[in-house]
């Protein structure tokens, strides 16, 4: 059985990577619905509607430990699919937001979060509630700030990322989550596509000791851990070192894109979601 990976676009290779290199054994079909994406201004009810059809698709290719590699899909779609829409004894689905929170908890010393994701995912309020417990679990107070960057995934979907334009977007946004609450000391990359833009993040901070939480090992290392305490499923896992690769769009485009992604050649085919 291999490991579905899903995600509106080419965000979830920056998980997917994470994920090979914590299990270059396993095998995994990354899912990207590339010709829908962004995901992140779109309504719930579309962004549950895509999900759930991105998740019957991996189940019917044998998934059934399937990996929501998209903070949006996450944030909007991932409880109402795990409560209403699935078997638990048939398929597994997990999300990035759980263990990005973890995470948080331990590298912050000041409990002053900021958070940088799609409009999406700011507004349905999931990573603001999922602080909140985790902080108040550990008796810590927090103050949380939120910024949308509705501009850096159409800039890094289309291959934008290291344009003056985009520089300019991601100053800008850094600079509102700041003016929010200078004292930010730990800021969470709440899009699967931001750590394509690290780099130009960091350059824009100059030097100021934030933490930057991406999520690639992060959602790596909280599966290994996950497999260990379900090794029936992790028994079920073949271990053939493969990805095959599916996207909604022209595979070419896949293929040309995916290299800012990753860094190998790859191979991918047409599908389609309804
Ligand atoms: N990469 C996705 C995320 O983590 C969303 C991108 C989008 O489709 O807007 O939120």
């Amino acid at each position: 059985m291999k490991i579905g990976v899903f995600d509106s676009g080419y965000g979830g290779l920056t998980i997917l990577q994470g994920i090979r290199k914590r299990m270059p054994d396993y095998d995994f079909i990354y899912l990207g619905d590339n010709a829908r994406t962004p995901y992140g201004t779109r309504s719930f009810e579309v962004i549950y509607q895509y999900t759930l059809q991105a998740v019957r698709f991996l189940q019917s290719q044998g998934c059934r430990l399937i990996i929501i590699a998209c903070n949006t899909a996450s944030a909007k779609a991932l409880r109402t699919i795990q409560q209403k829409d699935i078997n638990p004894d048939e398929v597994r689905v997990l999300g990035v937001i759980r263990p990005t929170v973890e995470k948080v908890a331990q590298l912050s010393r000041n409990n002053h979060i900021g958070i940088l994701a799609t409009p999406g995912t700011v507004s349905s309020g999931s990573y603001v509630i999922e602080l909140q417990k985790q902080f108040a679990a550990l008796n810590r107070p927090i103050r949380i700030s939120q910024q949308a960057c509705p501009m850096w995934v159409p800039l890094i979907e289309a291959g934008e990322q290291d344009s003056p334009g985009a520089d300019y977007f991601i100053g800008r946004y850094l600079d509102l989550l700041l003016l929010q609450d200078p004292l930010i000391d730990t800021i969470i990359l709440g899009c699967t596509h931001y750590p394509i833009v690290l780099n130009a993040i960091l350059r824009h901070l100059d030097g100021r000791d934030i933490n930057i939480i991406a999520q690639g090992d992060i959602v790596a290392l909280a599966l290994v851990d996950y497999l260990k305490r379900h090794p029936e499923i992790d028994k079920a896992c073949s271990r053939g070192a493969s990805c095959t690769y599916l996207t909604t769009e022209s595979p070419e485009k896949f293929v040309d894109s995916a290299r800012i992604f990753i860094k190998e050649a790859v191979k991918a085919q047409k599908i389609e979601l309804f």
